[in-house]
This record gives structure tokens, C-alpha cells and sequence, in this order.
């Protein structure tokens, strides 16, 4: 089986690549000229170099393949226009290829993102019920994704899958949250009370290889998630008690966080890269409940979670100790 897998020399790309490798999958990776090979390139992979933007490009890349996963997207852009072009126009354009150049495709895995819904706003985990309601443009533009992919499901074998914040080895986002740790600190927003659902990219992985598998999940969107939903203090804790560190909890008020936000925000209008805090990205930080349920997952495709909340993050502060990634 020839699978077509973009976002591959990504976070969560390079880990799916690796286990579709493990099991046998012949793999074609769609890749940019600036892309960074370094977690792939060990692996006897074909390359096809493409532009989003040219269909023909496209063509080369989705010819003669079983499966496409597309985890191609942008997390972090500058502008809206950024968060479009990389999530919904390559999305569209990508789905218009396979939709012109082959009938008999197995599946279209779209890996989209718990931001597209928007965050529970009851407390209640929002479900693949919940109706859209999207705080971000990130999130605004994964939602058109999502809705592309939609509009296309009675023509194509199209499953979307919804992670919520993702964690594991090579994450260079949620890894902030553990080098400040490493260094005794640990910044709570208001007054630590926030959940997240969150998911070890080890576990992600094989929670979309389920989905693509699963000939009933044609059709469908799943949240992949962890059960449980964690706090921020909860998480703190078990990282300092894995880091044998004592740590000191700092509490940032929201305004503070606002305030900050729109320093760095109007500070990056003179760089050419995103800032890592803007008033979007405060206003997604500071909702009460990323939550996410994952019954229809567990239901239909039978997900479990292999590793515990205590053992990934193991996993993922061993690897960025052996990486030299905690300073
Ligand atoms: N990480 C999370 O917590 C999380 C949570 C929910 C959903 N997701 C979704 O999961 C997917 C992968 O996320 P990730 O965390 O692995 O991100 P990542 O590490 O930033 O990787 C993104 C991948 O997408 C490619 N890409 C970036 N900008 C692109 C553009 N403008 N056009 C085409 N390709 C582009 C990159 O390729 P190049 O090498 O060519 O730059 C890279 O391979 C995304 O769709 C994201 O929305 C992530």
C-alpha cells in the first residue's frame, strides 16, 4: 500500500511517517524546497517536491496512491492570509487534485485540530456534535479546512481527525511549558484553574492510523484525545516530581497576559517571524476548557491510550534531555 503523507517533516508528520513505515506502508512525502528533512531522512521514503499552489505539482504527488494523510498546516503565522493559504487553500487544492486524478483513493485522512470547534464553553468537552465556534483565525482557517473536506465526503473516502493540544518528542510548543519547568519556574495563568484535554503524539499517531484503517470511518470526524482532561497545576506537578525539581508557581493575571500579548505582538511587526504570544493566541490560552471528548473514537474505532499522563511525559522529557533541548 502507497501512502502520500504531507506535514511530514512536522511534529506529528515525522512520527506518523515513522509508524506507517514500521508497518509497512510504502511512503511518498510531499515536501517544499525549504523543508527541513531532519527527522525523516533516515527512512526509505520517496520524495516529491511540490508547491501548494501548483495543481500540476500536485498531480506528480498524489499519482498512484492508496491513502493520502494530510498533515500539512500552519500553526504559527503572522497573518490571517498565512493561516488561509497553508490550511485551507492546501487543503482545497489538494483535495481537488485526488478529487481529479483518481476515483479508486482508499482514504483521505485530514488531520484538522480541536481549534476548528473552538473551546468547550460550559465546561461540558466539546464533542463531533458541537457546532463550530472557532476563537482564532489558526482556528477559523482549520474550520474552512474542515468544511472543504465536507463539502467533498460524498465524493471522496474522507475522514477528518480533531487532536487537541498535542505533547511528545520533537513538540517545540508545549515543550516551553517543560523548559520552563526544568528551571524551577512555572507561570499559571490567572489562577490555575484551566483543563486541556492533551494527547502524546505516540498515541495520536496510532489513534489516526485506527481512523484511516477503519472502513467505517468513512465519512466521519473524530476527536483523538486523551480521556482524561488535566489542569495546568496537575501537569506542573507530575513534571516537577519526573524532573526532581522543586518549583516555583508564578500566577500571571489575564491582564497581564493581554498586556504582554500585545507588546510582543506589535514587537513582531518588525520581524519577519510570528509572535509567540499576540492577543489571538492570549485569548485561546486564558479560555477555561480546551476539553474534548472521545467516546465516538473509543466507540466506533476503538481508541485507547497506551501510554499514562505520567509515562509520556517521561517519554518526552528523556528525549529532550538526550537532545539537549531542556536548558
Ligand atoms: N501540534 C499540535 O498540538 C496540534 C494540535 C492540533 C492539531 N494540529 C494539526 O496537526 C498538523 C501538524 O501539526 P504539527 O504540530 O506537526 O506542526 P509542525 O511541526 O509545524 O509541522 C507542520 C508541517 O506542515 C508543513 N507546512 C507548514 N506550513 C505550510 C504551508 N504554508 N503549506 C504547506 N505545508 C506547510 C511543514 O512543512 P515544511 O517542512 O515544508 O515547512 C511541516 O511539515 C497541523 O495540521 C496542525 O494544525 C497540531
Amino acid at each position: 500500500m502507497r501512502v502520500l503523507i504531507t506535514g511530514a517533516t512536522g511534529f506529528i508528520g515525522s512520527h506518523l511517517v515513522e509508524e506507517l513505515h514500521r508497518k509497512g506502508y510504502q511512503i511518498r512525502c510531499l515536501v517544499r524546497k525549504s523543508s527541513n528533512l531532519e527527522w525523516i531522512k533516515h527512512l526509505p521514503i520517496e520524495y516529491v517536491h511540490c508547491d501548494y499552489s501548483d495543481l500540476a505539482s500536485l498531480q506528480k504527488a498524489v499519482a498512484n496512491v492508496d491513502y493520502v494523510y494530510h498533515t500539512a498546516g500552519v500553526t504559527k503565522a503572522k497573518t490571517k492570509a498565512g493561516y488561509f493559504s497553508g490550511n485551507y487553500t492546501a487543503t482545497k487544492n489538494l483535495l481537488q487534485t485526488v478529487l481529479s486524478s483518481k476515483k479508486d483513493l482508499k482514504r483521505f485522512i485530514h488531520i484538522s485540530s480541536q481549534a476548528a470547534v473552538g473551546p468547550s464553553l460550559n465546561g461540558e468537552p466539546v464533542n463531533e456534535t458541537t457546532p463550530f465556534h472557532p476563537i482564532t483565525s489558526y482556528g477559523v482557517s482549520k474550520m474552512e479546512a474542515e468544511k472543504e473536506c465536507l463539502r467533498l465526503m460524498d465524493q471522496l473516502p474522507i475522514t477528518i481527525v480533531r487532536p487537541p493540544a498535542v505533547y511528545g518528542p520533537r513538540d517545540r510548543d508545549i515543550y516551553a511549558f517543560f523548559n520552563t519547568m526544568n528551571k524551577g519556574l512555572q507561570p499559571m495563568i490567572g489562577f490555575g484553574n484551566t483543563y486541556v484535554s492533551l494527547i502524546h503524539v505516540k498515541d495520536l499517531v496510532d489513534g489516526i492510523i485506527l481512523a484511516g484503517e477503519n472502513d467505517q470511518a468513512i465519512g466521519q470526524t473524530y476527536f483523538i484525545s486523551s480521556e482524561k482532561h488535566y489542569n495546568w497545576k496537575e501537569l506542573g506537578e507530575i513534571t516537577a516530581c519526573i524532573l526532581h525539581k522543586k518549583v516555583i508557581r508564578i500566577q500571571i493575571p489575564i491582564s497581564v497576559i493581554f498586556l504582554i500579548a500585545a507588546i510582543s505582538e506589535f514587537s513582531s511587526l518588525f520581524s519577519n517571524k510570528p509572535a509567540l504570544l499576540n492577543i489571538e493566541k492570549a485569548r485561546d490560552i486564558t479560555r477555561d476548557y480546551w476539553t474534548c471528548s472521545i467516546e465516538k473514537s473509543k466507540r466506533e474505532l476503538g481508541f485507547r491510550e497506551s501510554l499514562t499522563i505520567e509515562e509520556g511525559i517521561r517519554i518526552t522529557l528523556d528525549w529532550y534531555r538526550e537532545h539537549n533541548w531542556l536548558k
